[in-house]
């Protein structure tokens, strides 16, 4: 290594020269309809060097010379995180320093920073502190085709923001081909909307810059018959695979984590099984909830003579771009959100993709050299397809969104103006909650400080209106790490190949009868004294070190939100507390729980599911859950799953059911199947 480094102009062969992008060419062109236009919408296939690029691009052409750094947001977390590390690396730089990240709980970014990337979630965020955004000389919405709820509301407010900022340049950055509603959005003013675009569109607004790239052809292939489980069928393929077509690597679209693990053990379980026809593979994981350590496996080569296979959610769909990709197994499912607005519940619920998807999803084997697509669905089922998705801001709880632009100052949240408009039920489903958590009050305006410091926290409106209320409750300390360890939206257990028993057996060394939120709490409390915050503890009690020291550190941020209101967040450790004092605490942690998430209730069945308020929804224990066959009556939840055709409730805690009508007299008085609470 060190004799090749000797002369700097070698490049490293880890990184495919940047020249090489498409991108590349169109350089000049680029920083001179950045220049002259207020608005830029680039195009250009997954790969063709946008997101890594464009910053550089800018930087060096002089964007960041007065201080103001250039911010290009992301939909998701982990894309932010790795393209930063990868554009950090580019530049030669620590992550940190001249290029960082920040998303939620973590700010990787320093004084030096001029290329940050961050989530559009969190760029709304800072609007709330600087409503112009006056940091930023640049600001380029990446992924916008993907049309995550923050990305629409965040082109809203940087329409908004433009008229007061002629300086700020926008970039919108597309895989698919939907500039032309992205031109329309930034020329057509919100009134004129109604008539034809060429009647009152402003003109030197926006300009669009379509990169050409190459692909190399893809054989398609589909299913004859459809198959009963995708995960099994992608499994086979894989092996097929590997025995009959020549060298490259696969990509395998599955829906999420719980598919990934148990693909990953299959592998592993054929290939130690199986004889040479197996060996030779090296299976990786990816989506969201690993470390970015884990991560950036993904973008090693596989050892010679190894095949590398790559376990994925749709996050490599077109935010990460992994190279020598040449076989994609499409299961033809995408874990998308869907909201009742009906019964107020919304699930993550394992959707067919559409035609834009599944196209997008087999361009990933088409980068280095013709490559070859199977779709674990049949061709029928393909021209079925939706083209594309439906915006998330039509199929989500809209209470987190409408809580921050009330606290932005717009208050007229019906007519704020949406790339697409929410559906009405969901927008007065959304006030009615924010209402009944007192964030909002009888005028729909925002209640302070409560409404004001929910918006603030950097928790949803139920777990910050629990949080907010935990001091009343005398269970701040205890609250704090509750909230701290339901933020992941994953488990804190883990446990490897035919261990699972061994796991459940660790996890009742701290179960405590009122459910899952008491349980996290005691493995929180044993990691931070007995278990002194050390790795051995974690790996002794199945639990994920990772996850932990993370939780700690969202816990400390948490707190000091609190400690900025104002909030007494002293702590007192009392050691030796008796069993009559431990069972009212956990009763004043319960209440606290339903003072947030009352509108998360249900009933337990003689059969053992659950009920829903109103009666018309029935949901099971998720296996995760401490509450999985065992009694009880009442309880409060944090999540909802959709797996095929069940629906799970995950982070259960049991309640008694008056606790409901005193934490929310109003919602329950609203509609009449609720005021009888079956
Ligand atoms: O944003 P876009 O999809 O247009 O492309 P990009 O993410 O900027 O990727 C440009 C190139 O960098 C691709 O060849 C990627 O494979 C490569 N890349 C990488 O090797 N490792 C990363 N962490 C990110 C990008
Ligand atoms: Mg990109």
């Amino acid at each position: 290594m060190a004799e090749f480094s000797l002369d700097s102009s070698f490049i490293p062969a880890l990184h495919k020269p940047a020249a090489l992008l498409p991108v590349a060419r169109y350089r000049d062109q680029l920083l001179y309809v950045i220049e002259t236009f207020p608005v830029t919408i680039v195009i250009g296939q997954t790969g063709s060097g946008k997101t890594t690029q464009i910053p550089q691009f800018l930087e060096r052409a002089g964007w960041c010379a007065d201080g103001k750094i250039i911010g290009v947001t992301q939909p998701r977390r982990v894309a932010a995180t790795t393209v930063a590390l990868r554009v950090a690396d580019e530049v030669g730089c620590e992550v940190g320093k001249e290029v960082g990240y920040s998303i939620r709980f973590e700010d990787v970014t320093s004084s030096a920073t001029r290329i940050k990337f961050l989530t559009d979630g969190l760029l709304i965020r800072e609007a709330l502190v600087d409503p112009l955004l006056s940091r930023y000389s640049v600001i380029m919405v990446d992924e916008a085709h993907e049309r995550s709820i923050s990305t629409d509301i965040l082109l809203g407010l940087l329409k908004k923001i433009r008229r007061k900022r002629p300086d700020l340049r926008i970039i919108i950055s597309s895989a698919t081909l939907q500039a032309e509603d992205f031109l329309d959005f930034f020329t057509i003013s919100s009134e004129g909307k109604a008539t034809t675009r060429t009647a009152d569109a402003e003109e030197g607004v926006a300009k669009i810059v379509s990169l050409e790239g190459r692909t190399f052809p893809i054989d398609i292939l589909h299913l004859a018959a459809p198959t009963e489980n995708y995960v099994d069928k992608a499994i086979d393929t894989v092996f097929d695979i590997h025995t009959h077509e020549g060298p490259g690597d696969i990509l395998v679209f599955l829906t999420g984590r719980e598919e990934i693990d148990t693909a990953m053990r299959a592998v592993s379980e054929k290939v130690s099984q199986g004889g040479d026809q197996y060996a030779g593979f090296q299976a990786l994981p990816l989506y969201a909830g690993l470390s970015s350590e884990e991560q950036m496996h993904v973008f090693d080569k596989a050892p010679e003579g190894r095949r590398k296979v790559v376990f994925s959610t749709n996050i490599a769909e077109a935010s990460i771009t992994i190279d020598g990709i040449v076989f994609v197994v499409d299961c033809g499912f995408v874990k998308l959100r869907a909201y009742n607005p009906r019964t107020g519940i919304e699930t993550l619920t394992a959707t067919p993709v559409s035609k834009a998807s599944a196209s997008q999803r087999a361009g990933r084997a088409g980068r280095t050299k013709p490559g070859k697509c199977f779709r674990l669905f049949t061709e029928d089922d393909f021209h079925n397809l939706p083209e594309a998705n439906t915006p998330e801001i039509q199929r989500s709880n809209l209470a987190p969104i409408v809580l921050q632009l009330k606290a932005l100052g717009i208050d007229n949240v019906v007519r704020f103006d949406y790339l697409s408009s929410p559906p009405s039920e969901f927008m007065s489903k959304a006030l009615e909650l924010l209402y009944s958590l007192g964030a909002l009050d009888e005028y729909a305006k925002l209640t302070r400080p409560l409404g004001l410091r929910m918006a603030e926290l950097a928790v949803e409106p139920m777990m910050a209106k629990t949080l907010l209320s935990a001091p009343s409750y005398g269970c701040l300390s205890e609250m704090l790490t509750i909230s701290a360890m339901t933020s992941f939206g994953g488990s804190i257990w883990f446990y490897h190949d035919g261990e699972q028993k061994a796991m459940e057996r660790s996890r009742r060394k701290f179960a405590a009868d009122e459910g899952d939120h008491l349980t996290l709490l005691n493995a929180y409390s044993a990691f931070v004294t007995k278990g002194k915050k050390e790795a051995r503890f974690c790996h002794e009690n199945h639990i994920n070190y990772k996850t932990m020291t993370q939780a700690v550190s969202i816990r400390a941020q948490l707190k000091r939100y609190l400690e900025r209101f104002g909030v007494d967040t002293s702590e007192s450790l009392a050691s030796h507390q008796g069993e009559s004092e431990l069972k009212l605490k956990a009763e004043n942690i319960r209440r606290c729980l339903t003072s947030g998430y009352f509108a998360h209730a249900a009933r337990m069945q003689p059969d053992g599911t659950f009920r829903n308020v109103e009666g018309d929804m029935t949901m099971h224990a998720h296996p995760s859950s401490l509450l999985f066959n065992r009694k009880a009556d009442w309880v409060i939840f944090h999540e909802v799953m959709e797996t095929g055709d069940k629906t799970f409730i995950r982070d259960i805690t049991k309640i008694e059911k008056g606790w409901l009508l005193e934490a929310a007299p109003e919602f329950y008085k609203l509609s009449d199947k609720r005021a009888e609470l079956p």
